[in-house]
């Protein structure tokens, strides 16, 4: 793990001192219960992701199992951010399927008290990084809710454009949203 380095903002800096960074590898034994407390929080903050049902450990466990398939193969990479124990955030990008593979999608997520301190935009400045040297895709694209202000104002910042609004596509507390596709800008 390396300590974090550059953050934007003086008072940003204090309150990430203590934060490390782990880049997932084929040979991290990365804790399963703090992956799992993780995604539990997010899911009891109803936040605008993906999955909307807690995992059991054992689904968790066999997630990361899978996760470190794929970064061994070359099919992925996580990027996470910790103190102490306690998994803050999460960031990762994975390879399309078949003729496909040479598009990533990226993810990422920091739990409520750690936002606005700079730490989504430096992950997810981390992960291009990253992503372009392992996975070397041709495409780097990621998809939001159109309802989460924060996510997009982010995924613009960083250089993503909008290229498909998918109407009505998801729901959340019985209300449809559109949910929009987004491509980082060569
Ligand atoms: C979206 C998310 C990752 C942002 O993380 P963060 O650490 O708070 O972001 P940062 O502090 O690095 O902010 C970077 C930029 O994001 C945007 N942003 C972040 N929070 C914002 C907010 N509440 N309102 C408006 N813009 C916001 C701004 O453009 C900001 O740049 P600025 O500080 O120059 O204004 C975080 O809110 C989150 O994890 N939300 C819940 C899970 C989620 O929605 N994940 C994304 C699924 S697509």
């Amino acid at each position: 793990m390396t300590k974090i380095r550059a953050i934007r903002k003086t008072d940003s800096a204090k309150a990430l001192k203590s934060i490390r960074f782990q880049n997932l590898t084929r040979f991290s034994r990365p804790r399963v219960k703090a992956f799992l407390d993780f995604i539990c929080e997010l899911i009891d903050e109803n936040v605008y992701i993906q999955i909307n049902k807690k995992p059991t450990l054992k689904w968790e466990k066999a997630w990361l199992k899978d996760l470190k398939k794929k970064i061994k193969d070359g099919e992925a990479v996580w990027l996470g951010a910790w103190e102490g124990k306690k998994l803050i955030a999460s960031t990762q990008a994975r390879r399309g399927l078949w003729n496909e593979r040479d598009n990533a999608s990226i993810g990422l997520s920091v739990l409520k008290s750690y936002r606005r301190k700079g730490l989504g935009e430096k992950l997810m400045r981390m992960i291009i990084r990253i992503a372009k040297k392992r996975l070397n895709p041709k495409n780097i694209y990621l998809s939001v809710a159109t309802p989460n202000l924060p996510a997009l104002s982010l995924y613009r910042k960083v250089g993503f454009k909008k290229f498909a609004r998918f109407p009505n596509w998801a729901k959340k507390n019985n209300k449809y949203f559109d949910v929009l596709y987004m491509l980082l800008k060569k």
